[in-house]
């Protein structure tokens, strides 16, 4: 998979160098490029941003500037990207658009700052055909100071779904979310089987596998029920 991020902070995007990702890319699984926005601005001040129409505190992210960015990122690329524009505005990061992403050759991403990107950027690119598709995409309910943060999120969740990635495959199965039945994991434990008199639970020291996978079973429900109720009334209200 190729990454490209296209940032006016290049260095938050440091952390992608390093650990399972930093791994994945010497191994060649993954190219990720890390571009400075200001590098596509031309007035002589070199400004990305200016004042936003219809007033209002901030500044908006110049629509000259981004579609210079994005044109060039285009030439270079080998299929059509998707792009994903991070903004508290768009459609919420879950497991399954991570999961869909991960299936996907090329993704760019484009990080706003400010009060966010001038909007015709993602209605532009969603009409050019050279493009696979635009994604306007919120990492939660809360407001960052930009989108460098929500693009290290994403590609941290979607990287890992891809094959060869993580040491061991089995372990994105029984994550929270990716199951059949959507709960969140339940708690897990290692030695020592006592620590400051907290004791690991029995059924997990029993070596009775059918045991084991039914006690982590209805711990998932019991913590899905306390923190996420929200999961569970999606589910019920879910035709399928
Ligand atoms: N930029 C600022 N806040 C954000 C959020 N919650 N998700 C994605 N991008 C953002």
């Amino acid at each position: 998979m190729k990454i490209d991020v296209v940032s006016l902070f290049p260095s938050y995007l440091n952390p992608l160098n390093l650990s399972l990702l930093g791994k994945a890319q010497e191994q060649g699984i993954v190219q990720i490029a890390i571009h400075d926005l200001r590098d596509w601005a031309t007035d002589p001040h070199r400004n990305v941003d200016d004042t936003p129409y219809g007033g209002g505190p901030g500044m908006v992210m110049s629509p000259v500037v981004w579609g210079e960015a994005l044109d060039s990122i285009r030439e270079q690329a080998v299929v059509d990207p998707v792009l994903i524009i991070p903004t508290p505005s768009g459609q919420p990061f879950d497991q399954l658009l991570a999961a869909t992403l991960a299936r996907e050759e090329h993704l760019v991403f484009a990080c706003g700052r400010y009060e966010g990107i001038d909007s015709r950027v993602g209605v532009h690119y969603s009409r050019d055909e050279r493009w696979d598709s635009v994604k306007e995409v919120s990492i939660g309910d809360y407001v960052l100071a930009g989108g460098e943060v929500a693009a290290l999120v994403m590609i941290e969740a979607i990287t890992r779904l891809i094959p060869g990635i993580l040491g061991n495959p089995e372990s994105v199965i029984d994550d929270s979310f990716s199951r059949l039945d959507c709960l969140v994991e339940g708690p897990v434990f290692t030695k020592p089987p006592i620590w400051r008199e907290l004791e690991v639970p029995q059924v997990l020291r029993s070596g009775n596998h059918g045991l084991v996978n039914q006690w982590r079973k209805d711990q998932a429900q019991a913590r899905t029920e306390s923190f996420r109720p929200d999961l569970l009334s999606d589910r019920a209200e879910d035709p399928l």
